[in-house]
């Protein structure tokens, strides 16, 4: 099947990004993230790339690259394809849900966003092997993106299995903040959804409580089921089977944009 990457598709092409500067820059934003408005704290890098993967780095992550160096375009006009509405999945790991997820849903378009280089490459090679075209990328911290997108242009967002910072006094890393939910609110359109799941307790009722004291959210659960069993058709994720094999449970929120 051809690669989506076999032909230009952005109208702002970024710059190809490399892999050879990644400690760099790891390095200075774990200086201070926060001071800087940025929201990711973790590994930006694990074992070492196979060939084939650094050459999906360098071949087809600038064809699906978003530019936020440029003012951000309508989001449709970022597909190769007519796309009826646009999803974000913020720290998507390996990419199971939003692969499948692109592969269930042709016609709406995604966008990824994953700092972890591994996790990214995992990704590159299931788009390449696929040939989906509904797919754009951040290969970097959401907190960006969530800034650089146009307001209303999100009919979903997706936040799965989250760095949980079970420590106090790392509360303030987890990426859902009171300062943050603004940010959601911005880029969701009304009636659009935010997604959320994590197998660990405080974390859920962490985000739980700071959705519920927002202006901008209903959680329309109603009974237990609703949170308790996974949204239909979701595939699940790396980080979610690891939960279930070690007897863990997935809690799942959904919060509506008024
Ligand atoms: C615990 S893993 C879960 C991965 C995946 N969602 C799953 O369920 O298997 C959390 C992921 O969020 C990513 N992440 C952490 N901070 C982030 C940020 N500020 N922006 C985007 N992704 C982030 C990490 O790199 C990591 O891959």
């Amino acid at each position: 099947m051809a690669s989506p990457g076999s032909g230009p598709i952005s109208p702002t092409p970024s710059a190809p990004p490399s892999t050879k500067g990644v400690r760099r820059r790891a390095d200075s934003a774990a200086d201070n993230p926060q001071a800087q408005g940025g929201a990711f704290f973790g590994r930006r890098k694990g074992h070492r790339l196979r060939a084939g993967q650094a050459g999906l780095f360098d071949a087809l992550l600038p064809r699906l690259a978003l530019d936020l160096a440029q003012p951000a375009p309508e989001l449709a006009t970022l597909f190769p394809i007519t796309v009826e509405s646009v999803r974000l999945e913020i720290g998507f790991g390996g990419g199971e849900n939003l692969i499948a997820e692109a592969s269930a849903h042709p016609t709406v378009g995604f966008i990824g966003c994953e700092p972890f280089v591994n996790g990214m490459a995992k990704a590159l090679a299931a788009i390449d092997a696929s040939g989906l075209r509904n797919i754009r990328l951040h290969h970097g911290d959401a907190a960006d993106l969530l800034r650089w997108l146009p307001a209303a242009s999100l009919a979903r967002i997706t936040l799965l299995y989250p760095d949980p910072w079970p420590k106090r006094r790392h509360w303030k890393r987890r990426f859902v903040q009171d300062e943050r939910i603004p940010a959601f609110a911005r880029a969701l359109r009304q009636g659009g959804e935010f997604r959320f799941a994590s197998d660990i307790d405080s974390y859920v009722a962490w985000t739980l409580a700071r959705f519920l004291r927002a202006d901008d959210f209903i959680w329309p659960a109603t009974r237990a089921d609703d949170w308790r069993k996974p949204w239909a058709g979701f595939a699940g994720t790396r980080y979610e089977a690891k939960a279930l094999r070690e007897g863990r449970r997935g809690t799942y929120l959904t919060f509506v944009r008024r």
